[in-house]
């Protein structure tokens, strides 16, 4: 750690105490972290490459398996076919797309040539932490990037188009699509967005539930620049949502709140336009089966060959 204070390159609004001072880099970076959408046509040498992607590699993962690979897409062509499948052109621009994988193919075939035993792919554990070790690995791929004066912004679409990315990237079984990471050096600097304060975020010794005031007070400081205009077809839109997620009595309701506002807010927005909770856990079954087609099992009872047949 260096002694010598970093200055808040946001002028001092998102340091810690307001003096614009941070204890070091490593915090500024942290604390003016921001996703990265406007990129420079400046290429990433494959020097700084390696540092980020070494970087990540570091990375702790559960009992140190690293069950997760990154696939490094730089050629154009497959970039560009990325950002229109997402339908979010800047994409196209990040000279470098890495491709976060959940993997126990590896470790799969390392076990098959060692005959050692594996049903990796058939536990939740092993998903579930493998899960976490491939997020971990791109935070600090992030950060890394960051470090080196780059920019970077999470692309969850992809899990949209899962068989579509093995195809393009011949993904083998047990090879998983998590996320994707565009990267590049920033044309213009992303400002911090808003977050929860600590107070509502963190809890100390046990769980602390805000007030109704609090909680919503927290919201609304957090968004305080959303306002959606409520225009007909969207109000039509959000009463279908809200009947569909939670009946008829729900969605008068809460159509009446909304043409009382005058305008939805950002809760509203989210799970009544964007995110819409009426069509979000319909997919659940193809999510599985798409799990499932990957050569995963771990939703379907497990039978060891000890086990007693069924008559
Ligand atoms: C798992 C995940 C998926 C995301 N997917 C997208 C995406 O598809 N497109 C996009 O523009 N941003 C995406 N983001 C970035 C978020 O929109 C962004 O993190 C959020 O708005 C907060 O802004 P900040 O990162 O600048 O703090 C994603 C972030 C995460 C963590």
């Amino acid at each position: 750690m260096s002694g010598e204070n970093t200055p808040c390159h946001h002028g001092g609004e998102t340091s810690e105490d307001g003096s614009g001072q941070y204890p070091n880099e490593t915090i500024r970076l942290l604390l003016e972290r921001a996703s990265l959408r406007d990129y420079s046509d400046r290429p990433i040498t494959p020097e700084v490459q390696q540092w980020i992607l070494t970087a990540g590699l570091r990375s702790a993962t559960g009992g140190n398996l690293q069950p997760y690979s990154i696939l490094a897409v730089q050629e154009a062509g497959p970039r560009e076919t990325l950002a229109e499948l997402c339908g979010q052109p800047f994409m196209a621009r990040a000279p470098l797309h890495l491709l976060f994988l959940i993997d126990w193919h590896r470790m799969e075939r390392w076990a098959r040539l060692e005959q050692a035993p594996f049903t990796a792919t058939s536990s939740f554990r092993h998903f579930w932490i493998a899960f976490q070790d491939v997020m971990i690995a791109a935070q600090n791929i992030c950060t890394a990037a960051d470090a080196l004066g780059l920019g970077s912004v999470y692309i969850g679409t992809v899990i949209e188009f899962i068989p579509t990315l093995r195809e393009m990237f011949a993904l083998p079984n047990a090879v998983f699509p998590v996320v994707l990471l565009c990267l590049g050096y920033p044309k213009s600097l992303p400002k911090p967005r808003a977050k929860l304060p600590a107070e509502v975020m963190v809890h100390h010794e046990r769980y602390r539930d805000p007030s109704d005031d609090e909680l919503v007070a927290a919201f609304r400081k957090k968004y305080e620049n959303i306002r959606v205009e409520a225009t007909e077809e969207r109000l039509q839109t959000y009463e279908r949502v809200c009947r569909g997620a939670q009946g008829e009595d729900f969605a008068r309701a809460a159509l009446a709140r909304v043409r009382e506002q005058g305008h939805f807010n950002a809760v509203q927005r989210y799970f009544g336009l964007h995110y819409r909770a009426d069509e979000m856990p319909r997919d659940n079954d193809r999510y599985l089966q798409t799990v499932e087609e990957f050569g995963f099992g771990w939703f379907r009872k497990w039978e060891s060959p000890e086990d007693p047949k069924q008559e």
